[in-house]
């Protein structure tokens, strides 16, 4: 039986990983902490895993960073490199400061620190933030705002996300709070994201990205963003101003954050490539639990309003190989052989189109645009599948803009597809698991484009 470990989407060695942590750049190296399971394919006792790298596409794997005290496990949170010492932790160079909920008898917030950026240890004072009587009091995504000296903090509370400010990361005092838009059904807010992004009139606007764990018939773990202001440490929504709110209409996108200090204003979003109606149950080993492609986020309009819209970072075109390119006719199908297990597919097209990837053992998965004008994923015949009823078979979402050219881009790396629609503004992924390596793709409908093969 196929054991799929990706080769260009980061996995663990070993154990089972959920949410990217403390997503962190210093000195040419992009940090990627996860919740992390070291010795189980289960969720557990919760650790910090840690890796660095350089492209955001090959990792090397780094000791553990937190592990499980008696002040609780270490679930997610955030990490920054603490320029100007402002918590007067490290001595010497900048201490780079992990904000991590510490889930005990209760959650409260917690700091570690270091000087390596390899070995943390726990600050003292801790908790930093105590817990105000709220069961779900979680996630801490601490950031600066440019032409800030103030450190903010935005932070999950069962059904609101509440905003803090602090001058040392030390002392937290807060300034506001959203709560969840009641146009997503009820659920717990987790992992929240507060960043700045420029319109293509040039306007600038915040967003606020968060999860949410819904139940499994509702669709389970979703990623959402609003679009609107932040000032004073308080979001305020304008529901008028954007086209969708789900980050991504497939299954597997979930507690997506950003890069704290990424060089050149880059808006770097990884997120956990799962759901938790099923994460437990998905057939891998020896690791369990994979990030999605990292993403470089932008604001683009579609029907005159605004979508916060993905692609792939462009470090991945260095990984493209041989490439073959295909034209097919409306009337005939076209089928290519495909050149392994991680490749990456660009379409254009006129009209509804469909790849089909097949494989010797009778598995399928389809992706493209229906007759209805809606986009999809359909692996209900894509191999294992039965593993969890919540295994939801097709993921299908309304193209949003008409005013675009059709055009995909498309990323599967041995058991994940991620689809790009027009431009990123609506974006698709979904895990996969054929029964063995999928070996040609079928395309219909009047299409031209590109299969590239991409080297791990
Ligand atoms: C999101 C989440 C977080 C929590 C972590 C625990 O997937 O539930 O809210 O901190 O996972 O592993």
């Amino acid at each position: 039986m196929a054991t799929y470990r990706p080769k260009l989407h980061f996995t663990a060695k070993k154990g089972w990983i959920n949410d990217p942590n403390g997503l962190v750049y210093r000195d040419g190296w992009y940090h990627l902490f996860y919740q992390h399971h070291p010795r189980s394919t289960l969720w557990g006792p919760m650790h910090w895993g840690h890796a660095i790298s350089r492209d955001l596409l090959r990792w090397r794997h780094l000791p553990v960073a937190l592990k499980p005290n008696d002040q609780g496990m270490a679930f997610s949170g955030s990490a920054v490199v603490d320029v100007g010492n402002t918590s007067h932790l490290g001595s010497g160079r900048d201490p780079m400061v992990l904000c991590y909920t510490q889930h005990g008898s209760v959650e409260q917030q917690g700091l570690s620190w270091s000087s390596d950026g390899i070995f943390f240890r726990p600050y003292p004072g801790n908790p930093i933030l105590e817990n105000p009587g709220i069961p779900d009091f979680r996630d801490p995504k601490v950031f600066r705002v440019e032409g800030e000296t103030l450190w903010r903090m935005a932070l999950a509370a069962g059904d609101r996300i509440c905003f803090y400010q602090s001058e040392n990361l030390r002392g937290w005092e807060k300034t506001g709070e959203i709560l969840r838009p009641g146009t997503v059904p009820s659920g717990v807010l987790e992992c929240p994201d507060v960043f700045p992004l420029t319109a293509p009139d040039g306007k600038m606007y915040w967003i606020l990205l968060c999860s949410i764990s819904m139940a499994p018939a509702q669709g389970g773990s979703r990623t959402l963003y609003l679009i609107g202001d932040f000032s004073e440490g308080q979001f305020v929504a304008d529901p008028q101003l954007q086209a969708s709110i789900w980050l991504d209409e497939g299954a597997d996108c979930y507690a997506g954050v950003t890069y704290n200090q990424a060089p050149g204003g880059r808006r770097i979003m990884m997120a956990w490539q799962s759901n938790w109606a099923y994460a437990d149950k998905t057939p891998t080993g020896p690791y369990r639990g994979t990030m999605c492609v990292p993403r470089e986020l932008r604001l683009a309009r579609a029907k005159g309003r605004l979508v916060l819209a993905q692609r792939p970072i462009e470090e991945l075109k260095r990984c493209r190989g041989p490439f073959i390119t295909f034209d097919t006719l409306p009337e005939r199908e076209r089928a290519v052989a495909l050149p392994g297990e991680c490749f990456e597919i660009t379409l254009n097209s006129d009209t509804p189109y469909a790849c089909r990837f097949e494989n010797d053992s009778g598995d399928c998965l389809a992706v493209g645009l229906d007759e209805d004008g809606q986009y999809y994923i359909d692996r209900s015949r894509a191999g294992q599948v039965a593993f969890s009823p919540h295994f939801y078979p097709r993921a299908v979402c309304k193209r949003l803009t008409e005013d675009e050219d059709l055009a995909m881009r498309l990323i599967f790396d041995t058991q994940t597809v991620e689809a790009f629609f027009d431009g990123g503004r609506q974006v698709m992924s979904a895990q996969v698991f054929p029964k063995t390596p999928f070996t040609r793709v079928r395309f219909t409908g009047a299409a031209q484009g590109t299969v590239y093969q991409l080297k791990g």
